[in-house]
């Protein structure tokens, strides 16, 4: 934990903030990669599941096949998540990855997808795909036609500079399927979030999307730099706000408030019940720190349940 006089100093920083344990019904609640607590990572269940619980933003990770379509994956390597070392046992690279942008959506579509995390879905479960993003897009606008609520969408795109440069440019193809699926303008129920600033950038300067964007960045010296009163302008420049990881703001609590003063909203990453920190008492304190203390904005959880508890929006029946 951090030591409590810097808590109280960041209480004091940060004067807009309740007390930690008070409900705070305005944060967002981002489900990270769907509701990937209890169903395998970036599946159509995983994403559905978050849907019902309630999830303000559902999260997909996209990277491109060899064919040039975006599909649902936190890596740019498929084996963590998938059983492609079973289907295709000969078709890794030298370094021993079986890379996505090696494969076309059809053999990607023969894949599996299952858990990543121990002790959490078995690993043996049922089949699930790889979906597609603009499956994950008909998925979104299909519940949200069926239950009548409106969740948005919080997308990143993976290693884009890596994706350029293996001749799969992401940017105008992501900003058209957008397009298609109604996504447009600043007010769309969106956010699309890159760690790449040059990404971000050329959507909003050279392609000139005004959807909204989100920095996000993990929590050394580069996301000190961001975080910094300098830095925090610039981003303001392309972007809506930053999603820092939580031990960027544990570091530097100020932050925050900074952000604020620059116009930008705090997102922060990842808020997981079967891995809290020691520092905190539970998922619960956890959350309630960096939203109520911090004064963060919203948070990615892969238990979008318990963390809308948390903020005193429980799912309903
Ligand atoms: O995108 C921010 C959040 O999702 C954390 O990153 O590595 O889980 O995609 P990652
Ligand atoms: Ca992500």
């Amino acid at each position: 934990m951090m030591p409590r006089l810097i808590l109280l100093i960041a209480c004091v920083l940060v004067p807009t903030f309740a007390i930690a344990g008070e409900a705070a019904p305005n944060k967002t609640i981002i489900a990270h990669r769907g509701a990937s607590g209890y169903l395998p990572e970036h599946t159509l269940e995983a994403y559905s599941y978050a849907y019902a619980l309630g999830a303000d933003y559902i999260e997909p990770d996209l990277v491109l096949t060899k064919d040039k379509v975006f599909i649902c994956l936190h890596d740019i390597h498929l084996e963590a998540t998938t059983n492609v070392e079973e289907v295709f046992p000969d078709r890794h690279r030298e370094d021993g990855k079986w890379y996505a942008a090696d494969f076309t959506l059809e053999e990607i579509k023969r894949l599996s997808a299952h858990e990543r995390v121990e002790g959490r879905f078995p690993k043996t479960g049922p089949r699930m795909e790889v979906p597609t993003f603009e499956e994950f897009l008909q998925l979104i606008r299909g519940l949200n036609a069926s239950t009548g609520r409106t969740a948005g969408i919080y997308p990143e795109l993976k290693q884009p500079a890596w994706h350029r440069a293996a001749g799969l440019p992401m940017e105008t193809a992501f900003l058209e399927i957008l397009a298609r699926y109604g996504y447009t303008g600043p007010h769309a129920r969106i956010f699309i979030q890159c760690f790449e600033a040059e990404c971000l950038k050329r959507m909003r300067l050279e392609l000139k999307s005004d959807l909204p964007q989100i920095q996000v960045m993990g929590s050394g010296d580069d996301a000190a730099a961001m975080l910094s009163e300098e830095g925090l302008k610039r981003i303001a420049e392309y972007a809506q706000g930053v999603g820092p990881a939580k031990a960027a703001i544990e570091k530097d609590p100020a932050a925050v408030a900074r952000a604020h003063a620059a116009g930008l909203l705090v997102h922060v990453y990842t808020f997981r019940v079967d891995d809290v920190p020691a520092s905190y008492t539970s998922f619960e304190d956890e959350v309630r720190t960096f939203l109520d203390v911090y004064g963060a904005d919203g948070v990615w959880t892969d238990y979008p349940d318990r963390a809308l508890r948390c903020v005193g929006r429980p799912a309903k029946p």
